[in-house]
């Protein structure tokens, strides 16, 4: 891992498929940050609505083609050193990094998973949560590593699913906190690098 004592301002990569909510969220938060910029932001999905918030925002974004995975992480991997990326944030990126990119970055890289690790690591979280009449649930913040969903938890949060809970009702809860968790989850894991 590369220290980073000392520097100055810290760039980060967020890296989106989707919806965006969380990259809205970090954009925000982080605006007015002076050690933390937000200055890459990347989606394997061109038609990702989380790519507007980029746009909106005067942050650099791209689309990567991933018909080819290597060729893909390639081109991420130059992007990254390009901009001077030292901690990636998956912010709902569905498409899972390999052994050789994480080796070659080299350096953090952050997911937020929308259940209490590790417990229901992969897709589908809340229906297999609600299924199986869980009292609890939440979103958790953790390392990735090769291993989906694996890496050493960062910060998490609980909370109590409601007898009159649907996935819809309970994802929109669980997204609530994982805007919260996730900027203190970086912040203070930025702060210790
Ligand atoms: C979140 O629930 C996150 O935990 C999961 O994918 C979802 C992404 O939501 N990995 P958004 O695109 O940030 O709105």
């Amino acid at each position: 891992m590369v220290k980073l004592i000392g520097k100055k301002i810290i760039y980060l990569a967020i890296f989106i498929s989707g919806n965006g909510s969380n990259l809205k969220s970090l954009i925000k938060k982080f605006k007015n940050n002076s050690k933390i910029k937000i200055s890459l932001v990347l989606s394997n999905n061109p038609k990702a609505k989380g790519l507007f918030y980029a746009k909106k925002n005067k942050i650099n974004y791209k689309t990567i083609n991933y018909v080819n995975k290597k060729k893909a992480e390639n081109i991420i991997l130059n992007l990254l050193e390009k901009n001077k990326i030292e901690v990636v944030c998956l912010a709902g990126f569905m498409k899972i990094l390999s052994k050789y990119f994480i080796k070659k970055f080299n350096k953090p890289i952050l997911n937020i998973h929308p259940s209490l690790l590790p417990k229901y690591k992969g897709l589908n979280t809340h229906s297999r949560v609600i299924a199986n009449k869980e009292k609890f649930s939440g979103c958790t913040v953790h390392l990735v590593t090769p291993v989906l969903d694996s890496g050493k938890i960062i910060a998490q949060k609980r909370i109590k699913i409601r007898k009159n809970d649907n996935v819809l009702k309970l994802s929109k809860r669980i997204l609530k906190q994982e805007h919260i968790i996730y900027y203190k989850a970086i912040r203070k894991f930025v702060s210790i690098l």
